[in-house]
Parts: structure tokens; C-alpha cells; sequence
């Protein structure tokens, strides 16, 4: 815009538009300006109507290519899924033993295993499988059920103690307070014997009339010497390890109340939601069984 007076020779045309004196000078834009104008209009709308674009209440347009990010992951999924099917196959279907035998399956299921047990074990036994209160340690060579591949698939397969899969592992210690069939003073020398099995120093009157009650009622499970029986899932009571806790008042409280472990089967026909395919639990065997203490 300029003041009248100062329009000069060679100036653009006025559009003739004139306020207080100051006219408009007539610029249009450029013509190739004007179509790459008009060629993002035509490009938007084409895109709005390819790709996914305008908002509805629920959702929005889904476009005409059908394009979906989910639908990319899918794909990406079965990519993966296919590329690993030819051994996900062999692993399912080998003998167990030759899983550790055979370096490329277990290299490949130890790592396979790692990202199941951190999706669905890692909540009870720790992400680095240490375990807790009443959940089993799984780095060391203490085992309740048994540390050999065998071993392990099955408590896996069926879990433990559960209603979900009449072959789960079973056994059940008695409540021998709580039921009435050991007088308390029966108990305490009981904790008393159990505590020396693992070289505390204890009363040694006590420790004596706790092995008579011991070798009553405890050994059929527990075996002479205290160290236990896969078969039965009894804990070795002689190794200094406990699951539920070796200081008296723990060790009185699972003799009065005896303790119930119970873990979930992973099968696809025991468990409800189907969860593990049998190749995605032997692959967890192969990584429980590498962690350090595998038989
Ligand atoms: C809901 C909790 C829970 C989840 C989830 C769980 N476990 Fe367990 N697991 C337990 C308990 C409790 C025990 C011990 C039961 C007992 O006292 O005998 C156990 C025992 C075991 C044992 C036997 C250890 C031994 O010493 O014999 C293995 C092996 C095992 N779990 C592996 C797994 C794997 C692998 C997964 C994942 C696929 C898993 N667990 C998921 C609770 C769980
Ligand atoms: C019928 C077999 C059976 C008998 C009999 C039995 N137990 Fe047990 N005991 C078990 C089982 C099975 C467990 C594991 C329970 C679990 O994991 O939930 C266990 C667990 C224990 C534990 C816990 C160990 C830990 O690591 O925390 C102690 C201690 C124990 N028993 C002591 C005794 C004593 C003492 C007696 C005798 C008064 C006895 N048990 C009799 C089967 C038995």
C-alpha cells in the first residue's frame, strides 16, 4: 500500500481501492504459487479419503486403502511368528532332554523363555526368579518338585495344588496344631528339632523330644535325615533354605497351620484363558532349568 502522492513510474497497477488516500496495490500471487494452492487442497481431500482422517463419535473414517497401524503390528506379529515356526515346531516336539542338548534350540529357547517368564512368572517368582515368602527361589539347586527338564515341564504343564488341573501336583501337610494332632509343647520341641537340622545351636532336651515327635509324624514326608522328598513336594527341612521362613515363630506357625502353596497351570487345556503354548513352556523349562540350578 502507498500514499497516492508517492506511487511512482513503474509501480503495479491500484486495485483502486483508496482509504484516507493510501491505495492497494493490485499483486497477485504468482500463477505457479495459485496451482501448488489449488494441489494441496486436491491432496488433502484424496488423503482424508485413502487414509483413516476425520473424527467420528466412536471412531473415524477408516479410509478407502484400509490402512491401520494395528493391522501393521499384526502383520509384523505373523512375520515373526511364521520366520519362527519351523523351530518353535522342533522345540514342541523333541525329547526334553535334547532341548539342552542341542545348542541352537537352547539358545533359542532359553531367550524365548526369558520373555515368557517375565510376562507371566515373574509377578510370583521375581523378575530375576529369586522368589519370596512362599514362592520358591528358582536360581538355586533347592527344589520341591524336582530340578530335571522333566521335572520342571510337568510342574509348569500342570501347576500346583490348583483346581484348574485334576494332574496338578498334589500333597498336603497336615495342620498339626490347628487340627489337634500334636499338643503345643509337642510343637516347640518339633521347631526346636527342625531348627538343629540346620546346625542351630537349641536346647538340647527339647531337640531330643523333638526328634521322637519328628520321626512320629514328620519323616514319612519330610524323610529321616530331613531332607525331603521330590515326590511329595516336602521341602528339604535340613538345608538352611526356606520358603516360609526358618525363625521360630514362622517355622511354629507352619507346623500349627501347615501352608498350601498353590500355582496355576500353564496349559492350554488345563488353564482357563489357555495361556502357554506347549512350545512357549518348554521354552520356560529350558530357562528355569539354565537359571543355575537345573538337575
Ligand atoms: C500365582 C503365583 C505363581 C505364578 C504366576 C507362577 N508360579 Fe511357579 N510357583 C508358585 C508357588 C506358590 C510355587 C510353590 C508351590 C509349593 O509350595 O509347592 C511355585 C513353584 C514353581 C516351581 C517348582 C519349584 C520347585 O522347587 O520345585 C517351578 C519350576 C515354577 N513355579 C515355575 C514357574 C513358571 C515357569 C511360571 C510362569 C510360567 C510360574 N512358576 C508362575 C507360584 C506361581
Ligand atoms: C503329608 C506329608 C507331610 C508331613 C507328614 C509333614 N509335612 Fe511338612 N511339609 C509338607 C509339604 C508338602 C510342605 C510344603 C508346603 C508348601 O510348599 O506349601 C511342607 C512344608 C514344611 C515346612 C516348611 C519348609 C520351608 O522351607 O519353609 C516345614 C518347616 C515342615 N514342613 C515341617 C514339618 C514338620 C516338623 C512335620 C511334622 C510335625 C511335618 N512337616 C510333617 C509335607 C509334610
Amino acid at each position: 500500500m502507498t500514499k497516492k502522492s508517492e506511487i511512482k513510474k513503474g509501480d503495479p497497477e491500484t486495485t483502486g481501492h483508496s482509504w484516507d488516500g493510501i491505495e492497494e496495490f493490485n499483486n497477485p500471487l504468482p500463477r505457479w504459487r495459485v496451482w501448488v494452492f489449488y494441489l494441496t487442497i486436491i491432496w488433502g481431500i484424496g488423503y482424508t479419503i485413502a487414509y483413516p482422517a476425520w473424527p467420528g463419535i466412536q471412531s473415524s473414517t477408516a479410509g478407502l486403502l484400509g490402512w491401520s497401524t494395528r493391522a501393521n503390528v499384526a502383520a509384523d506379529i505373523a512375520a515373526v511368528d511364521e520366520a519362527n515356526a519351523p523351530i518353535n515346531e522342533r522345540l514342541a516336539s523333541v525329547e526334553l532332554t535334547e532341548i539342552t542338548a542341542d545348542p541352537e534350540l537352547s539358545g533359542y529357547a532359553t531367550s524365548a523363555g526369558a520373555a515368557v517368564f517375565q510376562t507371566w512368572c515373574a509377578q510370583c517368582h521375581g523378575s530375576g526368579a529369586a522368589g519370596g515368602k512362599g514362592y520358591p527361589n528358582l536360581l538355586d539347586d533347592s527344589w520341591l518338585w524336582g530340578g530335571t527338564m522333566e521335572d520342571i515341564h510337568y510342574t509348569i504343564t500342570h501347576g500346583i495344588r490348583n483346581e484348574d488341573d485334576p494332574d496338578a501336583r498334589w500333597s498336603e501337610m497336615p495342620a498339626f496344631g490347628r487340627d489337634e494332632l500334636l499338643e503345643e509343647p509337642q510343637i516347640e520341641q518339633a521347631v526346636n528339632y527342625v531348627m538343629s537340622l540346620s546346625g542351630e545351636p537349641r536346647d538340647a532336651s527339647l531337640v531330643e523330644a523333638g526328634e521322637q515327635v519328628y520321626l512320629d509324624n514328620c519323616a514319612a514326608c519330610h524323610m529321616d535325615d530331613g531332607t525331603g522328598d521330590y515326590f511329595q513336594g516336602a521341602p528339604n527341612i535340613s538345608d538352611a533354605i526356606w520358603l516360609y521362613g526358618g525363625d521360630y515363630e514362622s517355622l511354629y506357625d507352619t507346623i500349627y497351620n501347615s501352608r498350601f502353596g498353590v500355582m496355576p497351570p500353564w496349559s492350554e487345556e488345563a488353564s482357563p484363558a489357555g495361556r502357554l503354548s506347549e512350545a512357549e513352556i518348554r521354552a520356560v523349562t529350558a530357562y528355569v532349568h539354565q537359571l543355575g540350578g537345573g538337575e
